[in-house]
């Protein structure tokens, strides 16, 4: 595995993004990002940052998407954590030799240009763990332009 650069993000599923935002704004002292609508994910996210870190709050777009599935089973809640590797192909490749269980055999495009790969939670002490190799979104601005 190649060097992991950092926590990239910590994604939260949540039933209603409005509350959500209240709760961890209002109540637990995030600041509020931006929020889009990640169709190919099905999905709706609210960015907000704990200091330099990001914490997604995902929103489900429909019953087909994979956080409706994972609300419906177990409820809202920690979904997953990123990390920011250099290379996300050779870190699924290494995984892979290594005999981990990964979701995404081949990286994929993930939003804003990165290219990512989830690792299944069997291998990872049961957090679902996403790789993510690039991408300065809309949401990874100066924390200066980050409005509460
Ligand atoms: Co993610």
């Amino acid at each position: 595995m190649p060097p992991v650069l950092g926590l990239d993000h910590l994604a939260i599923a949540v039933e209603d993004l409005d509350a959500a935002t209240r709760v961890w704004r209002d109540r637990l002292g995030l600041r509020q990002g931006a929020r889009e609508i990640v169709a190919e994910q099905g999905v709706e996210v609210q960015m907000m940052y704990a200091g330099d870190t990001r914490v997604e709050l995902l929103r489900p777009l429909g019953p087909d998407s994979p956080i409706a599935g994972f609300l419906a089973r177990r409820g809202p809640g920690l979904h997953h954590l990123a990390l920011a590797v250099p290379d996300c192909r050779e870190a699924v490749a290494e995984l892979a030799a290594a005999g981990l269980r990964l979701i995404d055999r081949e990286p994929r495009p993930g939003a804003d240009g990165t290219l990512v790969a989830f690792v299944h939670p069997r291998s990872a002490d049961g957090v679902l763990t996403e790789l993510v190799e690039g991408g300065e979104g809309p949401w990874r601005r100066p924390a200066e332009e980050v409005r509460r």
